[in-house]
């Protein structure tokens, strides 16, 4: 996959390149990285800028935004509180005007055509908008009717996506009865009442514990696989790395890096730390550390309180290379460790903060941090 840089010249990539279309990226002046989207696009936003003027703030929720979601995919916008998240989803659900900049979602562009856009897309809000005094069922049916689902169909189609919800045996219970979990779901299921193309989900998980997320994660997945395209937002690291099929980190109304979560990854130059732990009296052969430091795409090779601790660019495929030295010194290993970086180990490399500091507290140095876990 080609991967494309805009950094301020801090030059991480393997080769510069323009996007696939042609179209310049945006934030030239921010940290970026943009993969070229590989696959048939079903969202184009080029430049997008959204300006809130109060009457003494001026706020830039988001700020020259350009980039394409892929037709079937679950693409996620991570990033911090405030980061823009939200006005993005509701810039492409056509419930906010851009200040400037455009977006077409399938063929229809959200300033000529938001009617046609609602007709083929869902929404599930970060704010819940159920009816907490009607039932499951009367929920989905209130909102059905809104959509257009068709009378005849109605009634069959709520009962599968309660089932789908797992919820069918509550369906006539008010939804003030709940949990959280359960609210969610329903809320999700809800927006996909008319089958629609394209489905956003703005923060899906956000307050549920550990087991209704999880859950939730199922159901979102299993409505990709009935080809719906799923753009969810999240502040969480672990729901993008489950879920997302590529990953855009939005920060400050920026775009600062989209990939995949393995190219992501190799964006941080210290890459994987392999930990190697060898059983000699007191010293490893130095003819060991410089035979693995002559190795293609090792960073780093020190030696700590019998253990080679060893920086590579791509861990596992050097990891063997690594075996063998140690068996051609006859030196027997007790321990290997692979640590890959995290998804917030890459948002502290782009940004020097953490993804979830709401205060915007300065992060510790990674190398620092990973070594120490
Ligand atoms: N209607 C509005 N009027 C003024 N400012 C707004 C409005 N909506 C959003 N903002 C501001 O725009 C910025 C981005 O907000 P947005 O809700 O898009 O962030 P977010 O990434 O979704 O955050 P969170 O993770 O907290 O949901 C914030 O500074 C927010 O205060
Ligand atoms: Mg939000």
């Amino acid at each position: 996959m080609d991967l494309t840089l805009h950094n301020n010249g801090i030059d991480r990539s393997p080769e510069p390149a323009a996007q696939k279309d042609g179209r310049s990226s945006a934030g030239s002046s921010a940290t970026a990285v943009y993969s070229t989207a590989s696959g048939e696009s079903i969202i184009q936003i080029e430049h997008l800028t959204k300006i809130f003027r109060e009457q003494k703030r001026t706020v830039t929720a988001v700020n020259d935004v350009t980039f394409d979601v892929n037709r079937g995919e679950i693409f996620g916008l991570l990033g911090p509180n405030g980061a823009g998240k939200s006005t993005i989803i509701r810039i492409l659900t056509t419930l906010l005007k851009p200040t400037s900049g455009t977006a077409c979602v399938d063929t229809y562009n959200i300033s000529s055509d938001p009617d046609k856009i609602r007709e083929i897309i869902g929404v599930c809000p970060q704010n819940s908008t159920l009816d907490v005094e009607l039932t499951a069922y009367d929920n989905l049916e209130f909102y059905g009717k809104l959509v257009n689902v068709d009378d005849d169909t109605l009634d069959a189609r709520i009962w599968q996506l309660l089932k789908m919800a797992d919820l069918a045996d509550r369906a006539h219970m008010k939804v003030q009865t709940f949990s959280g979990g359960m609210r969610r779901k329903l809320e999700i299921v809800r927006a996909f009442i008319h089958h629609p193309l394209i489905l956003f989900l703005d923060e899906p998980t956000i307050g549920l514990d550990p087991e209704s997320r999880r859950e939730v994660w199922q159901q979102i997945a299993k409505l990709n696989e009935e080809k719906t395209t799923i753009i969810l937002t999240t502040h969480y690291m672990d729901e993008a790395e489950k879920l997302c099929n590529r990953i855009a980190f939005v920060d400050k109304g920026r775009l600062i890096a989209l990939d995949v979560l393995e190219n992501l990854k190799r964006l941080i130059p210290e890459g994987d730390l392999i930990e190697i732990g060898f059983d000699t009296f007191d010293t490893i052969d130095e003819r060991v550390v410089i035979a693995i430091r002559e190795k293609s795409l090792i960073n780093s090779v020190e030696v700590k309180q019998q253990k080679l601790i060893i920086s590579a660019k791509n861990g596992s495929k050097v990891l063997p290379e690594i075996v063998t030295i140690f068996e051609n010194f006859s030196l027997p290993m007790t321990s290997i460790s692979i640590h890959s970086p995290s998804l917030e180990d890459v948002f502290i490399y782009l940004t020097g903060r953490k993804l979830d500091d709401g205060n915007n507290e300065t992060a510790q140095p990674l190398s620092g941090r990973r070594r120490g876990q």
